[in-house]
Formats: structure tokens, sequence, C-alpha cells
């Protein structure tokens, strides 16, 4: 795992940017693996703002994005469809019906787990995974306590993570209990991982993901059983540099 610290959201933003934009152009049949939350909104503003002035195109590019609320439709304004329509898709040329989020409103919501990972498996799988990180050390929305070798599943979602989401909703009595993710081992077939964090609310975080054995108690230690993820974090989400670091980890310093 190459850990790399830069100064600023924007850095970091644009560093993430740039991997999957010469990904794309290299190979602009890839498979990407997208994520919501509030950490890739910049990266997704450089993809479209690269777009759009150097014309790299998504015609032919795949999307699978890690997860979904249950119970929210596509259109609501807080569904992960939702965001990823307004904050990427709209604005760049990828065809929608090759774009694929969790249907968090399926009849049979077991089935839809199981066609979704079948799905990315017909693809050849994911080229390259972006990932956040929740406070807790949740990847997509696989809670603490998730086992590493897990599939696409449905799970419920932990209250810290449900307040920690309630800032988009207007109460958190609103915030959906479950939800459908990919799973850890679903994550950790992706050929490369990139994993982007800012803020201070993410040290903690960032300081287990360095410092600690992979356990099930915390899932973005998984990552670490991993051999192509790149971490790219801001100083706040890392502002000691002075750390042990656990066998297999890099840590490059640009801030
Ligand atoms: C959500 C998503 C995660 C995301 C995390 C952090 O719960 N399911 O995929 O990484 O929150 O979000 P943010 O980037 O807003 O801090």
């Amino acid at each position: 795992m190459k850990v790399i610290r830069v100064n600023d959201y924007e850095t970091m933003s644009k560093k993430g940017a740039e991997i999957i934009i010469s990904l794309v152009q290299s190979n602009p049949e890839t498979t990407l693996g997208l994520a919501t939350g509030s950490t890739p909104i910049g990266l997704y503003e450089n993809l479209i703002q690269d777009h759009k002035e150097n014309g790299t195109s998504y015609k032919k590019i795949t999307t699978f994005n890690l997860d979904e609320y249950m119970g929210l439709d596509g259109d609501h304004p807080q569904s992960y469809r939702y965001f990823m329509d307004h904050q990427l898709f709209n604005h760049i040329d990828i065809p929608k019906e090759q774009t694929h989020v969790p249907n968090g409103n399926a009849a049979n919501m077991e089935e839809e787990a199981q066609n979704y990972d079948n799905q990315i498996k017909a693809h050849g799988g994911i080229q390259l995974q972006l990932l956040g990180i929740g406070n807790n050390g949740h990847i997509g929305f696989n809670e603490p306590g998730t086992a590493f070798d897990s599939r696409t599943h449905i799970v419920q979602l932990d209250e810290s993570t449900r307040k920690a989401n309630s800032r988009f909703f207007d109460s958190i009595d609103e915030v959906p209990t479950h939800a459908i993710t990919m799973g850890i081992q679903t994550i950790l077939e992706s050929k490369q991982i990139i994993l982007l964090a800012s803020g201070a609310s993410k040290a903690d975080a960032i300081h287990k993901l360095i410092t600690e054995e992979p356990n099930e108690d915390f899932p973005a230690s998984a990552l670490k059983q991993h051999d192509n993820v790149i971490v790219i974090v801001d100083k706040d989400a890392l502002p000691d540099t002075n750390l042990k670091l656990t066998d297999g980890i890099t840590l490059e310093d640009l801030a």
C-alpha cells in the first residue's frame, strides 16, 4: 500500500483524477468502480473539466458503484444513483446503460445483490476501484465486523454511519437503516484501488489504516491484503507523519 500525503483537498482530488484519466486514455474500454460521498466530488469535477477541455472520452467505459441506500428510488436526491448522475455521468459522454449502481428498491434484494456481483464478473472485473472511508473505517457500506470474504450483500447501517450521513437529509429519521454494498472480497478483486481521505474527521481512520494489522473490526484494513492500493490523503487526514508503518506500507510526503 502506497500512501501519498498532499497539502489539501484540491491536490488530493487532482492526483486521484490524473490516475483515472490516464487509465481511461490508455484503455478506453476499461471498467471503473466508483464511490459516492463528499470526498470524491472534487475528483469528479476534475474528470469533467478534463473531458470538456481535453476530450477524454467515456463512451466505452463501464462503471459499477459501490453501494446504494435501500428504499430510495434513483430519482431521490439522496440516492447514490442521483448523486452519480448529477456529480458525474450527466457531464461526460458515458451512455447511462453502461453505468451501474445497485438497485436499492428491488423486489428481491438478495437476488439483486447476487446479480450485481455476477454483472461485475461478467464484465471481467473492475480495473480500478475508487474508495472513500467512513469515520469507523467502513469501505462502501461494509461496516465493522463485515467478513473479509463477503460479496455484494445487504447491510444494516451502523448508527454512527447514519448520523454521519444525516447531514445530507432533513433529519436522521429519514436516513435509511439498510443498504446494499459490494462486499469486501468484491472490492479486493479489483485490479487497482485508490482510496481518498481528506480532513481532520478522517484522521483517526487513516491512522488506524496505516498502523493496524488487517482485522475485521476495521474494514479498510482489508486493503492491506491487496498489492496495488494507493491511498491519497491530505495533511489534515494525516497530521502526524512519524508513524510506525506496518509491513508493505510506503509513505510519500508531498505536503
Ligand atoms: C458513505 C459511503 C462511503 C463513503 C463514506 C464517506 O457512507 N457509503 O462509500 O466513503 O460514506 O463519506 P464522505 O466522503 O462523505 O466522508
